[in-house]
């Protein structure tokens, strides 16, 4: 194994260690280093300031630090290229000022200790630092072009008409927790469900078990009002998508008002951030509110792909597709992850599964429908299969 990885941070942000290591050996793939050995560390503030006191007579914590083990520029493949050190504290702190993902700037963080490694230093000289960078500003476009070629469109399923077809008749059947189980064991990446003000569907109790069951990801959809954000500050989900939501509706209407309400917003994001849970706002397909949303740190979006779905003939459909492409790949380029839903079916969701951007689509009613017919596994893996060829 090429990169060992550690951590001795206090675990207040949420960081995939798994994820860091596999960012790291691609990094070290992207540099003809495939087979060397490098050792991360992520520590505290307090951690960092140790170390740059007795390494670097700073008496401070700073983000990164690197320890190479080899000398010079032409550094062989196959070797021990040392360790990198990452203060996950002022990672945080930077990602915050800059608006950018924590995963990010971690991101960036590895890259700027790896080129170290490779023996690279900005301080060495003005023109080494103009190297330097541009050697980072490589790997960084590179594997952002990496990430894209080969993440793979996930699929959440939302449960919230399973609870609709049970509130019917107000008993305890059908129940969305079964559903959810079925939905991961046929290869759901995430459950969605919309715990809404009037309860229509999914009730506290439903939370309360699938919080406790399920294995993927709960995507818990909500308003941001007072009391659903208490909710969720208490039940943890994996993230939340803020939905604008009224009493009338049958089903969500439209995007957020993003720009219109950012100050608002940013709040909630940060209320809820520091229960250590991510944030997709679900949007229209408009430059202004995606902006928006990577300004006030959302972690996702989620593009409405409604106006897609609903589009009738071929040439309004193909102008509303070109939306949510574009769309997307703003979010993506503003370093958002993006997600899609809101009508998709198995005629429509193949097309926005195939943008590089998006990395999961959220669909309930089509596949709900379906599995009143061939049962919910058959529907959820049919859909699966078109959403990754
Ligand atoms: N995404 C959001 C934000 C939604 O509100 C909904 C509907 O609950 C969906 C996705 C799923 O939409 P559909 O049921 O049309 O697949």
């Amino acid at each position: 194994m090429p990169v060992h990885i550690r951590s001795e941070a206090p675990g207040r942000d949420p960081i995939s260690l798994d994820r860091l290591r596999r960012t790291a050996e691609t990094l070290l793939g992207l540099c003809g280093h495939r087979a060397s050995e490098l050792s991360i560390l992520l520590v505290g503030d307090p951690g960092m300031r140790q170390l740059n006191h007795h390494y670097r007579h700073k008496d401070k914590p700073t983000n990164v630090l690197s320890f190479p083990m080899q000398e010079g520029e032409a550094i062989a493949n196959g070797v021990l290229l040392g360790d990198i050190v990452i203060s996950t504290d002022t990672a945080s702190l930077e990602a915050r000022e800059l608006h950018v993902p924590l995963r990010q700037r971690l991101n960036w963080l590895l890259i700027h200790g790896l080129v170290h490694l490779l023996g690279h230093d900005h301080e060495r000289s003005e023109a080494e630092a103009v190297i330097m960078a541009a050697r980072e500003q490589t790997l960084q476009d590179q594997l952002h072009h990496h990430e894209r070629k080969h993440a793979m469109t996930q699929l959440a399923i939302n449960v919230d008409h399973v609870a609709t077809l049970r509130q019917a008749r107000g008993i305890n059947e059908p129940d969305p927790v079964l559903a959810a189980g079925i939905c991961e064991l046929a290869g759901a990446s995430g459950i969605v469900v919309h715990l809404r003000e009037d309860r229509r569907h999914i009730q506290d109790r439903d939370l309360r078990l699938l919080r406790e069951t399920i294995k993927t990801r709960l995507n818990l959809e909500m308003g941001a009002t007072p009391e659903i954000i208490a909710i969720a500050v208490g039940l943890k989900p994996d993230m939340v998508t803020l939905v604008p939501e009224k009493r009338q509706e049958l089903t969500t209407e439209g995007g957020l008002n993003v720009s219109g309400q950012k100050k608002r917003l940013a709040e909630v994001i940060r209320q809820l951030g520091q229960a250590g849970i991510p944030v997709s706002l679900f949007v229209d397909p408009e430059p202004r509110q995606i902006a928006a949303a990577a300004a006030i740190g959302a972690t996702f979006v989620e593009i409405h792909t409604g106006r897609y779905c609903d589009a009738i003939g071929e040439q309004r459909q193909d102008e509303e597709f070109e939306l949510v492409a574009q769309a997307a790949e703003q979010a993506f380029g503003l370093g958002l992850k993006v997600n899609a839903g809101h009508g998709l079916n198995y005629q429509n969701a193949g097309r926005v599964a195939a943008l590089d951007a998006i990395g999961e689509l959220s669909i309930g009613h089509s596949v709900m429908a379906r599995a009143i017919f061939v049962g919910l596994d058959q529907a959820v893996r049919e859909m699966l299969a078109l959403v990754r060829s």
